[in-house]
């Protein structure tokens, strides 16, 4: 039965670089609300997605030498790999290069403007454009941008304005009338007193200096500002203004739009007076987390511990990973990652705790009962404490859950492993297992261990996609007795289904040789020079696939526009290629032509900057400034000869 509906939000990220295990924080705490919620019975609506227009995607498009919407379609692929290996399990997938989504946002800059939200004036002042944020002088620390403390530049342009200063007392107003709206409390009284009691300016809503964003219908040399684009993606999403609206009239307005601290500024000031504009509800609350970071500052590449999540996945696995991101710090605080901590936390309490209670349940059942339990369910002491405080244990997870307490609610749960620990201690079942006569109290033992571990097994779901149905499989819980609901009910693990002794769920981790491995992949001196870690292994079948030959340079010339580009024409003995590579800051042309290089002549053609390239050539790359040297055979022989 359903019990209303539930909608979350994460930002919609921005596609620009590979993401880390820090950004991963926000998608994760988020899916775990959803399962919880449709654990619950709530018909949940969970969006992500990516925001793909504005300044820093063009500009980072140009080093690149792609056009931004091939820049972007590369990196959110990397993104949607990313959400699924994490088994995301968000409902839909915004991007707001979507069409439908470009209209939209179209149609509500134009109904702004019709109504006289929007006027056009002139933008004088500065912007970040890491943060996409406009400043006013006064509002720099040192000349740089507050938030990042980045260079900033002046910026003067023809511009619209969205008129925020108009919504500035009916903001204080639903702040003060609406205390949940945004959590932590701390960030409430940051925005209050640092943003809007100083007074709220008018907000330039379009920018003319560059092109990559949605265009203003009736002005296009303006593009949108980024973040009114983005911002919209919570209501666009839903069909806002569209022909079929009926998840917009099913799900707005979202129950929590769930944001790192850098941006609450937006989510809580721009974003509610739009809504304030459009007439619509808002959002019943934006809460907005911590960071992630790495000891002595943010989180990057190049300080020594591993954070490129796919790695740590394939390390210590999915649940290990999404628990130790929820477990080890407050939700809401800043928190420090290291490898040490995540290594600390999956030996103590997965392996130890939970992986540990699991295995010797499941051997004494296996070894004193031959796999089944009889139906023995009496309880006296020390029963009736393990029984409270696990039968505790579900409301307060769901209280704490409700108020996305996630490490608390973890540290409840491990309460109740702990509790049922030191059951085994007190009631020694391999003392019991000695005496015939005992054999129903070893069972009534084993029958509370059981259904302690169901209980506990039910309860970690939301957080833990995998090691529930590990747990079910080993211990034989039934079916039926798996729901959320059953996890209130003490004495639904019936003995019906025998255990399966199996390997265990969290092996336990040599911490020394681990961080020595860890250093390996990021070692402190290869860092330095930008070598990364060994790929994963492939098959010689996979490396068989590659059509790699010898090449000669015949022609070569600079690609118009572009500071990175060089475009090739390669003799490979049967036929002549045009390539287009990424070289042009190391080598003139000139310097190429005659030169005999190893391409890879299978590769799909893709266009660079409009240039078909029909292959690719071969190039070592080093230095932190990753410097490259084209790969060569300087021996005389047949062109198009394989390299094998
Ligand atoms: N595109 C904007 C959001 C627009 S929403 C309408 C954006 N994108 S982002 O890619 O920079 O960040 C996405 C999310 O990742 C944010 O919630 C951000 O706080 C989070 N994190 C990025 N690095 C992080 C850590 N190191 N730790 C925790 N979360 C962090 O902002």
């Amino acid at each position: 039965m359903k019990r209303g509906k539930y909608y979350i939000t994460t930002p919609i990220y921005y596609p620009s670089g590979k993401l880390h295990i820090g950004h991963s924080y926000t998608t994760v705490a988020a899916d775990t609300m959803a399962r919880y919620k449709r654990l619950q019975g709530y018909d949940v609506m969970f969006l992500t997605g990516t925001d793909e227009h504005g300044q820093k995607i063009q500009r980072v498009a140009e080093q690149e030498g792609v056009s931004p919407q091939e820049y972007v379609d590369r990196i959110v692929a990397g993104i949607k790999d990313l959400w699924s290996l994490m088994k995301i399990t968000n409902d839909k997938f915004i991007r707001t290069t979507d069409q439908s989504h470009v209209e939209t946002v179209q149609k509500i800059f134009r109904k702004l403007y019709d109504q006289g939200d929007i006027y056009k004036s002139e933008y004088e002042g500065w912007y970040c454009t890491p943060c996409e944020s406009f400043w006013t002088e006064t509002q720099l620390v040192d000349g740089k941008c507050p938030d990042c403390g980045r260079e900033v530049e002046l910026t003067k342009e023809e511009s619209y304005f969205f008129r925020l200063s108009k919504y500035q007392d009916r903001l204080i107003r639903h702040l003060e009338e609406n205390p949940d709206f945004i959590q932590p409390v701390s960030r409430k009284n940051e925005m209050i007193n640092n943003f809007i009691k100083p007074g709220l300016e008018d907000l330039c809503v379009s920018r003319t200096s560059f092109k990559w964003g949605i265009p203003v219908t009736f002005d296009e040399k303006h593009v949108v500002y980024v973040w009114i684009d983005a911002l919209s993606n919570y209501i666009t999403a839903l069909g806002y203004l569209s022909e079929d609206d009926s998840d917009f009239k099913r799900y707005w307005p979202a129950d929590v739009h769930l944001v790192g601290k850098e941006i609450v500024r937006f989510h809580t000031i721009i974003w509610p007076a739009m809504l304030m504009a459009l007439d619509l509800p808002l959002p019943k609350q934006v809460y907005g987390h911590g960071w992630l970071v790495l000891e002595g500052g943010k989180m990057s590449k190049s300080k020594g511990n591993v954070i490129d999540p796919v790695i740590l996945i394939e390390k210590y696995g999915l649940d290990a990973i999404r628990y130790f991101l929820l477990r080890e710090v407050p939700f809401g605080s800043d928190g420090v990652f290291s490898n040490e901590a995540l290594i600390q936390r999956i030996n103590s309490d997965l392996a130890n705790d939970l992986g540990n209670l699991v295995s010797r349940t499941v051997a004494m059942i296996q070894k004193y009962f031959n796999g089944t339990l009889p139906e023995e369910k009496l309880a006296g002491d020390p029963d009736d404490d393990l029984i409270s405080v696990v039968t505790g244990t579900p409301s307060k997870v769901e209280e704490l859950l409700d108020q996305l307490q996630f490490s608390t609610a973890l540290s409840e749960i491990w309460k109740a492993i702990s509790r049922t620990n030191k059951y085994i201690d007190e009631t020694m079942p391999w003392i019991l297992a000695r005496d015939e006569d005992k054999k129903p109290r070893l069972a009534q033992v084993l029958y509370n261990l059981a259904e302690s571990i169901r209980i506990v097994s039910i309860l970690i779901q939301p957080f833990m996609p995998e090691t529930p149905l590990k747990i079910w499989e080993l211990m034989g819980v039934c079916e039926n007795c798996r729901s959320w609901e059953s996890a209130f009910k003490w004495g639904k693990y019936s003995g019906t289904n025998p255990v399966r002794p199996g390997n265990p769920i969290f092996p336990r981790i040599d911490v020394e040789k681990e961080l020595a491995e860890l250093e390996k992949i990021n070692a402190p001196a290869n860092a330095a020079q930008n070598i990364p870690g060994i790929l994963p292994q492939v098959g010689i079948d996979d490396f068989a696939k590659l059509d790699l030959r010898v090449a000669r340079v015949i022609e070569c010339e600079k690609v118009e526009k572009s500071e990175k580009l060089l475009k090739l024409k390669l003799d490979i003995g049967i036929e002549t290629r045009q390539v287009v590579s990424g070289i042009a800051k190391f080598y003139k042309p000139e310097e190429l032509v005659g030169k005999n290089v190893i391409m890879i002549a299978n590769l799909k053609p893709a266009k660079l900057m409009g240039i078909e390239s029909q292959g690719m050539i071969l190039a070592a790359v080093y230095g932190k400034d990753e410097k490259l040297v084209l790969a060569t055979v300087d021996a005389d022989i047949p062109l198009g000869s394989r390299i094998s």
